[in-house]
């Protein structure tokens, strides 16, 4: 390892697996059917591609450009940059194949690349959000869901996870780990997510803990380009224009002793070996993930999940010792939709780990997810 690699967002995703994108069909928002659509290499090599796909055409020049106040450093920027209009189908035109990842048949997939983001520049804060011309948000109040969104900084190498992985030659993806690395190294362009996630919360998040003596960020090169791809479902019979819009902070160059940030995802069940996913309708369950091996010395920084409706929490484990406990929050005005007469809630966000955790080589890696039907209908 060059240097101290930091992982962030447990459960978002890496190179081999974007699947924790949440489903989205209303009346069906868990996993149900995709083993059987996406299993087997075919899947990991859509997921593969479709994460690396570069979209076709000029990069897009945001069409607006407001400063915001800094929120981590007062020495940093803040930037809100919106980009579009994209043109997102009607819910009853045809929904073919787009650029991107697109696991669900309901959904439009596409993207674009982008610029007008900062070049040589340390990003402590990226979130980004499909929103409306007035960037705003665009949401399931507003008849949009997103699967995800994904933006991608090629150019800059993929700092790996800093934990063994654990399937063998199984799993979703149908590839095992060691495959997916060869692949990543020899197939792939050099290229890094700088945002990934999904669901009704905003995609992205920080690379600094605010306040903490661990001084961390990604850092962009003057060199890289970016890109980005989402999948979103359209619930109204009638064509929207979208918009991507990135809040963003950053500091110019890479400040000295700055650590520089890799987002990974490691996934409850160890590797995703199924991902049909059904917990009990009438009592509350916790799922406990495998033991991970820590390879590499770092901080794991601002551990956010990737939960499902009717998630409550995820709780980190160091050696054994409680880290720390990321909640979901559910139904904000954004994130709740009548339908049929029914108030339809998702999970609109979390709380993160709000503290740097130190790894080292050798540590023990575990995570608990609760997830409670009683509470949260689906
Ligand atoms: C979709 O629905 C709208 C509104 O009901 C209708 O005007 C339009 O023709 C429909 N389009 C298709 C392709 O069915």
């Amino acid at each position: 390892m060059p240097q101290s690699p930091i992982m962030k967002h447990l459960t978002l995703l890496t190179l081999p697996l974007l699947v924790a994108a949440a489903p989205a069909p209303l009346d069906k928002r868990q996993m149900t059917g995709m083993t059987g659509k996406m299993g087997g290499a075919g899947a990991a090599f859509s997921i593969l591609t479709g994460l690396w796909q570069v979209p076709a055409g000029n990069p897009q020049v945001p069409l607006s450009t407001k400063a915001l106040v800094a929120d981590i450093d007062t020495k940093a920027k803040r930037e809100l940059l919106l980009w579009g209009p994209f043109i997102l189908p009607a819910k009853n035109a045809t929904h073919g194949r787009g650029v991107g990842i697109k696991l669900d048949p309901n959904s439009d997939a596409f993207g674009a690349k982008l610029s007008g983001l900062c070049k040589d520049c340390t990003v402590l804060f990226a979130e980004a959000d499909i929103a409306n011309k007035d960037g705003s948000r665009a949401d399931v109040g507003t008849g949009i869901y997103t699967h995800h969104i994904i933006m991608v900084d090629y150019g800059r190498k993929m700092i790996d996870n800093p934990v063994l992985p654990h399937c063998g030659t199984t799993g979703a993806t149908g590839i095992s780990p060691t495959t997916a690395q060869w692949l990543q190294n020899n197939l792939m362009p050099k290229a890094s997510v700088f945002i990934g996630g999904g669901g009704s919360g905003g995609s992205g998040g920080q690379f600094a803990v605010k306040g903490s003596d661990v001084k961390s960020g990604f850092h962009i090169a003057e060199k890289d380009s970016m890109l980005f791809t989402t999948e979103l479902v359209n619930y109204d019979n009638w064509d929207k224009e979208i918009y991507l819009r990135l809040d963003y902070e950053y500091l110019t160059g890479k400040p000295q002793g700055y650590l520089d940030v890799g987002i990974g995802a490691i996934d409850v069940d160890g590797c995703t070996a199924s991902l049909e996913f059904h917990p009990p309708s009438d009592r509350a369950i916790t799922i406990k993930s495998p033991v991970w091996e820590v390879i590499a010395d770092g901080y794991l920084v601002r551990i956010t999940p990737h939960l499902h409706d009717g998630g409550v929490d995820a709780k980190i484990f160091l050696n054994g010792e409680h880290v720390c406990t990321s909640n979901a929050i559910y139904g904000t005005s954004e994130g709740t939709r009548e339908i049929d007469g029914k108030k339809w809630e998702t999970i609109s966000g979390y709380t993160p780990c709000s503290n740097a955790i130190k790894i080292k080589k050798g540590d023990r890696l575990t995570m608990t997810s609760d997830y409670d039907l009683t509470k949260y209908t689906l």
